[in-house]
């Protein structure tokens, strides 16, 4: 069972999701974070000591920190894809969302600024997120405040809250499949070379 895999505060977390649903996601991601990052530590999954910490409250929620110094990690969940970002090349930022059921005015006008076009806004959504995971300040900043290149371009950020920020990011357009937009933000990485692999054998043995 891949709910052996969690910690007690991962356990404690899981517990506290009412919608089946959003169980099973954090289930996923934080057990697959943890057979990933291992795998690459060599240490077992279980003995990974993610730490996640908020500065808003005493939660065990934010950012997922590894305990190596050097490797970076991010995560994201939406619909039935749970995707689990690491590396080495500095601060990590993930973000996948399900495009169905994300096309509402309310949510255009949350996601774009004023001079970026409404068409597939979803992928600057995962554009613009991906950045604000990878600095660690995620929707306290918002959307708007910051203004990526257009969908069908190669992706970057053109505009940001600190002004060297864009010349410090690095994006990388990721493959979720259909009904899906998924981006991946790096900071400071003098070269990014990613390396996209499917979960699903792995979680399927691992939770056997
Ligand atoms: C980061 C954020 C945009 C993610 O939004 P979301 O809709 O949950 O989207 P995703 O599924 O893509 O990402 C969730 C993951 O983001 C990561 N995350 C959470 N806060 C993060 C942060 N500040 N920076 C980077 N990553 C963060 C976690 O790994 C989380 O996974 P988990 O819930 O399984 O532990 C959102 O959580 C946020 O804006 N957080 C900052 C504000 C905040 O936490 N306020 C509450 C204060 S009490």
């Amino acid at each position: 069972m891949l709910t052996a895999l969690l910690d007690p505060i991962e356990q404690g977390r899981r517990a506290g999701y009412r919608r089946e649903a959003d169980r099973a996601r954090f289930t996923v991601a934080a057990s697959l974070l943890r057979v990933v990052s291992g795998a690459h530590l060599g240490i077992e999954p279980l003995r990974v000591a993610v730490t996640r910490s908020c500065p808003d409250c005493d939660r065990p929620h934010g950012r997922p920190v590894l305990p190596v110094a050097g490797w970076e990690c991010s995560v994201s969940h939406s619909g039935d894809r749970v995707a689990v970002a690491i590396g080495r090349t500095g601060a990590l930022g993930v973000d996948v969302e399900e495009v169905s059921q994300r096309d509402d005015a309310g949510l255009r006008e949350m996601v774009l600024a004023a001079d970026e076009r409404g068409d597939d806004f979803v992928t600057y959504w995962v554009r613009k997120e991906a950045v604000l995971k990878a600095t660690g300040e995620g929707l306290r900043v918002s959307l708007t405040e910051i203004a990526v290149t257009a969908p069908d371009t190669e992706p970057a950020l053109v505009r940001a809250h600190h002004p060297d920020l864009p010349s410090r990011t690095t994006l990388r357009t990721l493959t979720p499949g259909n009904g899906y937009r998924a981006c991946l933000a790096a900071l400071d990485a003098p070269s990014v070379t990613v390396t996209e692999l499917d979960a699903t054998e792995l979680l399927a043995a691992t939770g056997r």
